[in-house]
């Protein structure tokens, strides 16, 4: 079973295999945006993978879509909506007004 590790709260839940990062979050009670419900299309998901990023499933050509259109975008940036859990433990870190700080 993997786990999901949030930064900057350093909290760490456990996940489903296969399901997706924004799911687990909410299913955590975490908040995390999530304005079109995971079709790839609002971008209010937008978080950094820390660790784990090989386990993870790859990047759609819709997410790179999207992200290509956010501001702040960098080279650990994915769309929790988009991303599928695979076996190994994975950090996220979540950002602007849900990141806690
Ligand atoms: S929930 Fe809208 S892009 Fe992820």
């Amino acid at each position: 079973m993997p786990t999901l590790t949030i930064m900057p709260s350093g909290k760490t839940i456990e996940a489903n295999e296969g399901a997706s990062v924004l799911e687990t979050l909410l299913g955590a009670g975490e908040p995390i945006g999530h304005k079109c419900d995971g079709k790839a299309e609002c971008g209010s998901c937008h978080i950094f993978v820390q660790e784990g990023r090989k386990g993870i499933s790859r990047m759609t050509p819709e997410e790179n879509a999207k992200l290509d259109t956010i501001v702040g975008v960098g080279s650990k940036s994915r769309l929790a909506c988009q991303i599928r859990l695979g076996s190994e433990p994975v950090t996220v870190e979540l950002l602007g007004e849900f990141s806690g700080l």
